[in-house]
C-alpha cells in the first residue's frame, strides 16, 4: 500500500472518491440530515453540524487501524462532497470487506452510485487484493438493490430482524461479490 497516511484519490468521469477533512463538514451534514436519505441507514438523521465533524474524525481514527475506508464522493463539476463511499469490516486475512454508499438526495438517479461504486470496487479488488465485497441492505431500499445488483452482486440470505432503526426493526437482504464474479475484472 502506498498510501499510509491517508486515502488515495479515485477517479471517474464525473466524481473523484477521496480523503474527507473538516472542511467538507457543511456539504457531509447537508446529506446525513436529510431524513429521506437516511430512511435505510443504520443511525438516525443528523440535526447538527458538530455531528459531522464527530464523523470525520472517526472516519479517521478507523482509517488508522485500516478496518474502515470511507472515502468522500466529490462531483468534480462543482468540487462539493455529495456523499460517501466505504469499504467497512475490512479483513485482509480473509481477503473480504463490505461496501456501503450514501449520496444527498440532488444526486440520486444519475448514475452517481454506478460510478462511485464502480470505482469502489476496482480499488478494492485490484489493489486490496480483496476477493469477496458484501452489502447489508434493507429489503425495502429498492434503489440501493438495484445498485449492487447491477454491479454482480447475488442476494445470499435474508437475516431478519437485524436492525433497530429510526423506531423500527428492520431485516437485512445479505449480498456478496465474489472477484470471479466481477464484471471489471478483464
Ligand atoms: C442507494 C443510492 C446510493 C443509489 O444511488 P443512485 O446514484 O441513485 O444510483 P444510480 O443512479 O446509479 O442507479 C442505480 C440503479 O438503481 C435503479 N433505480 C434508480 N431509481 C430507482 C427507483 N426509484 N426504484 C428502484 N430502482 C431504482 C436503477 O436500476 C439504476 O440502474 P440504471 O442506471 O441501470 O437505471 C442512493 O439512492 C442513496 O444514497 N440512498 C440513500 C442511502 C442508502 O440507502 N444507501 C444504501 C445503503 S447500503
Amino acid at each position: 500500500m502506498h498510501w499510509e497516511d491517508q486515502l488515495p484519490t479515485l477517479e471517474s468521469e464525473r466524481v473523484s472518491l477521496r480523503w474527507l477533512t473538516e472542511a467538507d463538514r457543511d456539504d457531509l451534514f447537508a446529506v446525513f440530515s436529510d431524513p429521506e436519505v437516511m430512511q435505510h441507514w443504520s443511525s438516525a438523521a443528523w440535526t447538527e453540524a458538530a455531528e459531522a465533524s464527530s464523523y470525520i474524525a472517526s472516519i479517521h481514527e478507523y482509517f488508522g487501524s485500516k478496518e474502515l475506508f470511507q472515502f468522500g464522493i466529490c462531483l468534480k463539476e462543482s468540487n462539493t462532497i455529495v456523499g460517501t463511499c466505504t469499504l467497512s469490516d475490512v479483513d485482509f486475512t480473509q481477503k473480504r470487506a463490505e461496501a456501503g454508499i450514501i449520496l444527498g438526495r440532488p444526486s440520486w438517479g444519475m448514475g452517481l452510485g454506478t460510478e462511485s461504486l464502480e470505482i469502489l470496487l476496482a480499488w478494492a479488488f485490484k489493489e486490496l487484493g480483496l476477493m469477496r465485497i458484501e452489502a447489508d441492505i434493507d429489503p425495502n431500499n429498492p434503489r440501493s438493490l438495484a445498485l449492487f445488483e447491477k454491479q454482480g452482486f447475488q442476494r445470499e440470505g435474508l437475516l431478519r430482524e437485524r436492525w433497530r432503526v429510526h423506531g423500527e426493526v428492520q431485516d437485512t437482504v445479505f449480498l456478496g461479490l465474489l472477484v470471479r464474479e466481477w464484471k471489471g475484472r478483464s
